[in-house]
């Protein structure tokens, strides 16, 4: 028996077959194909060396490892959606914790759910005062994405009901928690390094609005967070909040496959969001603009990028061969966001730099786009953010769709474990000489 109760066991009907023929020895196999894919296990059904044939596939380029009915990427097209709603209407027509509720559910919220949902969310903003001791521990120049990581995971030993992933009023209420806590311990982090008391959840603010009033509070007796700053990173935070099996949703999902809490598998995730790869690119690209420094010496800079010395940061996406449209959106939020804090003098070398590299061959031929860490850094720097904080605000965002994909792998009847193959490639069987 699962160890939580799976939503339904689906056998895909076959629309198609593959037939293989292996040369070795003339045999011939069908492989069914259900929805695209032929599987891994019927293909491990043709012998290969020791066992069964294996796909190789570092990466993951063309492995399906779920299914999931939570986020749509069409590549080419550049397209994203979320439970089918593309993410241009998302941006501009919900709040953050709207589309949280709809990663998780499926639905969005109606006014009475949203408003239960929010209440829950605020409720929840708060840690406990352990927690401030537990960072008050890191050096003040910690990074605050290893700050964060570790408190996430710290955060499954105050709440050891998490272990029952089976029963959902515990699991849901690890999710509140989480999606509640993470604006607080990234507030925290960045109010220790900068040797700042810690401010508290104000929770007469909206998500977003009281993030920004536990970063930034200092004397005032109520702190009033600029309006179109708090909507601006509440949009920041709708691009960022899912896209389907990257490397730390997939993550998420290995960690939670072993049924370990949901405080570790997103500790987890969060530790691969911190790669530059992947989440930490944001910070990447504020201080490769910051290290071009000028409109020309831009072409100086692509001309090494091309000699392989280095990738162009915030360029390319495994999926996206076309414009990524979280790009797009940001561009438009960065205009209303510089009418509150004054032009960043780094989007002009931006937009020079886009330009350059959209009408050079390298990067037309390898399809190579800006991405959305392109140019959220340098949003998050006129509003103030110190680049250490870029990724965490990505994580901020990224936590829905994390629990949301981690909640649908453990309830998804075809997951088991996670544990890939390998081919070997060390010494034959050998003996320690006598
Ligand atoms: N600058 C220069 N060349 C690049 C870049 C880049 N940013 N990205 C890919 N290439 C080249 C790469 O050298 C390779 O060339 P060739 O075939 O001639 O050897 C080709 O394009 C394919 O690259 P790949 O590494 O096989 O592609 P991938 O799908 O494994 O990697 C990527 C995707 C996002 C890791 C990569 O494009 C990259 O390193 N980009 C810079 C980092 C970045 O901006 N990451 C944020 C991604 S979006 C948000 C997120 O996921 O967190």
């Amino acid at each position: 028996m699962s160890i939580a109760e799976p939503v339904k066991k689906e056998t895909a009907a076959a629309t198609g077959s593959l037939t293989v023929k292996d040369n070795r020895d003339g045999k011939s196999y069908e492989l069914p194909i259900a929805r695209g894919a032929i599987t891994a296990a019927d293909l491990h059904k043709i012998p290969g060396e020791d066992i069964g044939l294996l796909n190789y596939d570092p990466g993951f380029m063309a492995t399906a490892a779920v299914k999931s009915a939570i986020t749509y990427i069409d590549g080419d097209k550049g397209i994203l959606r979320y439970r089918g709603y593309p993410i241009e209407e998302l941006a501009e027509k919900c709040s953050f914790l709207e589309v949280a509720y709809l990663l998780l559910n499926g639905e969005l919220p109606s006014d009475q759910q949203l408003a239960t949902w929010a209440d829950e969310v605020t409720h929840h903003t708060f840690v406990h005062e352990n927690i401030k001791e537990f960072m008050h521990g890191f050096r003040h120049d910690a990074h605050p994405m290893g700050m964060l990581m570790s408190t996430v995971a710290a955060l499954s030993t105050f709440y050891p009901e998490a272990k029952r992933i089976a029963d959902e009023k515990p699991r849901r209420t690890q999710i509140v928690r989480l999606i509640a806590k993470m604006p607080t311990i990234a507030a925290f982090a960045y109010r220790h390094s900068r040797g700042l008391p810690y401010v508290y959840p104000d929770n007469d603010l909206a998500y977003t609005a009281n993030f920004l009033n536990m970063l930034w509070k200092t004397t005032e007796l109520k702190y009033e967070p600029d309006p179109i700053l708090a909507h601006a990173l509440d949009v920041l935070f709708i691009l960022h909040a899912d896209h389907e099996q990257n490397c730390s949703t997939s993550t998420v999902r290995v960690v939670g496959s072993s049924r370990s809490d949901p405080y570790s598998a997103v500790a987890a995730g969060v530790g691969a969001l911190y790669g530059p790869l992947h989440g930490g690119a944001n910070e990447q690209v504020l201080r490769m603009l910051e290290d071009i420094g000028s409109v020309d010496r831009i072409p100086e800079y692509v001309a090494r990028v091309k000699k392989g010395e280095f990738r162009l940061m915030g360029f390319g996406h495994r999926v996206y061969k076309n414009y990524d449209p979280r790009a797009r959106i940001i561009k438009k939020v960065a205009d209303q966001v510089f009418t509150v804090t004054g032009r960043n003098p780094l989007l002009d070398i931006a937009i020079e730099l886009e330009k350059i590299a959209l009408n050079d061959d390298y990067f037309v031929s390898h399809k190579l786009y800006p991405n959305v860490d392109f140019y959220s850094g340098i949003i998050y720097q006129a509003m103030g953010f110190p680049v250490e904080m870029f990724t965490v605000l990505f994580a901020i965002g990224r936590t829905p769709g994390w629990l949301a994909q981690w909640e649908e792998g453990l309830l998804d009847a075809d997951q088991k474990i996670a544990r890939p193959r390998q081919i070997y490639t060390g010494k034959g069987e050998r003996h320690i000489a006598e």
